[in-house]
């Protein structure tokens, strides 16, 4: 792992910093995390919690986004980010890292930490760029990380916790929120039969992370792609439905599907600063 990465790391355990040793990172009270043979470390203590996604999740999520049909996503991302060129880029809920290494080629001398509760990701997301490493942690658990320390955090499609984000966004930094629009996907939600997006769900992204974190601007991004049928499937085999549908009625329903399959892909971006602390 890059030393500008670990310099930020806490422990989970007791919040000292971290130091290399050998395959480990360790505190100076002794706690200790082995850094796996991929480069990520596992920083999880406790249980992993549900919504860790698996390997066969991952991907599918790997080869959809590698086609570029999300690529609008990195782009506005990376635009939103604004113009440093240093400092630490934290991926929240990173899955393969992909957004996290799209602004990292445009950071040259940023660095990376993506984090995900899911081994299956940190393993894909610390090979995602050169100047990227990954953790294992629960981000609603607390991220292992020093106060102030991020340039950056991303949060795309994944879940977020305000008051952490809030410690470890250092002041100037930004915080860009990716959610689903409530038509987002929506083609496939009626002829799939897949999940929809809650139609309130914005409302209650700006209330999750209120606090000391203010919006400066949320734009919508709507983009039609044009996709295979495999592709199609890779697409619910990335999302929450994969854990829900009947497959042998979902291999049915796609196989009716006539290409290409036309598909409204429609997200919200949203841009937090933080506000100072009171009387500091
Ligand atoms: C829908 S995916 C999005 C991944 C990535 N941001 C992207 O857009 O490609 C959500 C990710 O959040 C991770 N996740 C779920 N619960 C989490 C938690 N409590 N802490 C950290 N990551 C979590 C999942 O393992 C998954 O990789
Ligand atoms: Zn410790």
């Amino acid at each position: 792992m890059h030393a500008e990465v670990v310099e930020y790391l806490r422990c989970p355990v007791c919040a000292s910093s971290l130091s290399a040793t050998g395959t480990a990172l360790r505190c100076d009270a002794g706690h200790s995390f082995d850094v796996a043979r991929q480069g990520y470390v596992n920083l999880l203590t406790g249980q992993v919690p549900a919504g860790a996604e698996t390997p066969e999740m991952i991907s599918a999520r790997a080869a959809f986004l590698g086609a570029g049909h999300y690529d609008f996503i990195a782009a506005a991302v990376a635009d939103a980010a604004g113009a440093y060129s240093s400092g630490l880029v934290v991926d929240a809920g990173a899955g393969t890292g992909h957004y996290l290494a799209a602004l990292l080629r445009r950071r040259p001398e940023g660095f990376g930490l993506a984090i995900d509760v899911a081994k299956a990701a940190a393993r894909v997301a610390a090979r995602s760029h050169p100047r990227a490493d990954a953790a294992v942690a629960d981000v609603w658990r607390g991220l292992p990380l020093a106060d102030g320390c991020a340039e950056v955090i991303l949060n795309i499609f994944a879940p977020r916790n305000g008051a952490e984000f809030a410690r470890v966004l250092r002041p100037g930094g930004r915080l860009l929120v990716v959610t689903p629009r409530p038509d987002h996907l929506g083609e496939l939600v009626a002829t799939l039969g897949l999940l929809g997006v809650d139609p309130d769900k914005q409302r209650r992204v700006d209330v999750a992370l209120g606090g000391r974190l203010r919006l400066d601007r949320s734009d919508e991004y709507v983009r039609k792609l044009r996709l295979t049928r495999s592709e199609v499937a890779q697409l619910v085999a990335m999302g929450p439905s994969s854990w829900h549908v009947d497959r042998p009625e979902l291999s049915r329903r796609l196989a009716d599907l006539g290409e290409p399959v036309i598909v409204t892909a429609s997200i919200q971006l949203s841009v937090f600063h933080i506000a100072p602390r009171l009387g500091g």
